[in-house]
């Protein structure tokens, strides 16, 4: 039984030693030369060949080793090829930092500081309470929940919005279309960490921003793809979004010449809000082989249907 990981030397010695440790009877290879393919039942990597199904005849589960699966879903899996995506503490950890730092910078306008900084002014801009903050996220899955309930020792009011109906404490839940609009109407800092899939691209535009109270501040931590760039220049510049943080976009890099590079009221990262963890990422994925052994659904299997 051999388990392929293609990533960087780093990563995948932590991998080849927990695995020696803890599944010794499963080969661990990093070099799809050194590996007849017929031999290989599980493969990990962040990209794939197109040919996968034919190159991995024997294929029984496909890991990707972060949490969004969108560019994988065209790779041609075998029906009966299961697809995991990585769920595990250090990844979660880095991401709910991330919306912890920007909810913060966002509620204490910082962008604005920033900007009456480089102009030399000393000014007291209005301000709210952290219980007077309406707190959004598009998506009520690992990365939004953890970001959640992150949030909750601030005293921020705090909603969430999924596909299908949840119940969470101290979280106003909302789904579907129509809990779509109830819940942007009602959105200071709205924080979008949703999978891309053909429902949710491009669900940042124009008619999504004029549906938040004027002063709104977005948060994109999801894919770029989820994002019209033009309709958040544009909010911001008419004034009706207050400021945007940005780490997702398309393509990346932005061009050099994009606004957004140079925007006072962008704070751009460059896609780095979360990212696996080696140590944490080998135990998870070990467990999921576990359960798989035992004739269990591992945690982070993908709905191809759904496409998340
Ligand atoms: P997840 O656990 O699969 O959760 C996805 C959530 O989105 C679920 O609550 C789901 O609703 C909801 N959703 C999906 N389609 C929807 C729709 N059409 N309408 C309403 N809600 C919908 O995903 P995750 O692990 O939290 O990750 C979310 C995304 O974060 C990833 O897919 C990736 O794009 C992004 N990400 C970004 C970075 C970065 O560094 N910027 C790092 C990692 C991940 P249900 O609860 O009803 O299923
Ligand atoms: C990073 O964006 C990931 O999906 O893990």
């Amino acid at each position: 039984m051999t388990f392929l990981m293609v990533s960087y030397p780093e990563r995948v010695a932590v991998f080849r030693e927990a695995f020696a440790r803890s599944l010794p009877d499963v080969e661990f290879v990093s070099d799809p030369e050194q590996v007849a393919p017929e031999k290989v039942r599980y493969l990990m990597a962040w990209t794939f060949p197109e040919d996968l199904a034919e190159r991995y005849p024997n294929l029984e589960a496909v890991f990707c080793v972060g949490a969004g699966i969108d560019h994988v879903l065209n790779a041609k899996l075998a029906p009966s090829v299961k697809l995991i995506r990585m769920i595990e503490p250090g990844l979660t950890t880095l991401m709910r930092d991330y919306v912890v730092m920007s909810v913060l910078a966002l509620h204490r306008r910082l962008p604005a500081y920033l900007q009456l900084q480089r102009e030399h002014k000393w000014v007291n801009l209005d301000f709210a309470w952290a219980d007077q903050r309406r707190v959004s996220v598009l998506g009520l899955g690992e990365l939004g929940q953890a970001s959640l309930n992150a949030l909750k020792p601030f005293g921020f009011q705090l909603a969430g919005w999924s596909r299908s109906p949840r119940t969470l404490e101290g979280i106003r839940c909302h789904h579907g279309p129509e809990g779509l609009k109830e819940m942007l109407a009602a959105t200071d800092i709205l924080i979008c960490l949703l999978p891309l899939t053909p429902e949710t691209r491009g669900i940042l535009n124009a008619d999504l921003f004029a549906q938040l109270p004027a002063g709104a501040s977005l948060i994109q931590v999801g894919r770029g793809e989820h994002l019209d760039h033009d309709a958040l220049l544009q909010a911001l510049d008419s004034g009706h979004l207050e400021a945007a943080f940005v780490d997702v976009t398309v393509p990346e890099p932005l061009p050099a010449e994009h606004p957004m590079w140079s925007h006072p009221k962008v704070i751009l990262t460059p896609h780095v809000a979360a990212h696996t963890r080696a140590d944490s990422a080998a135990a998870a994925t070990i467990a999921n082989l576990r359960r798989m052994m035992a004739g269990e659904t591992p945690v982070g299997l993908v709905d191809l249907e759904r496409g998340y």
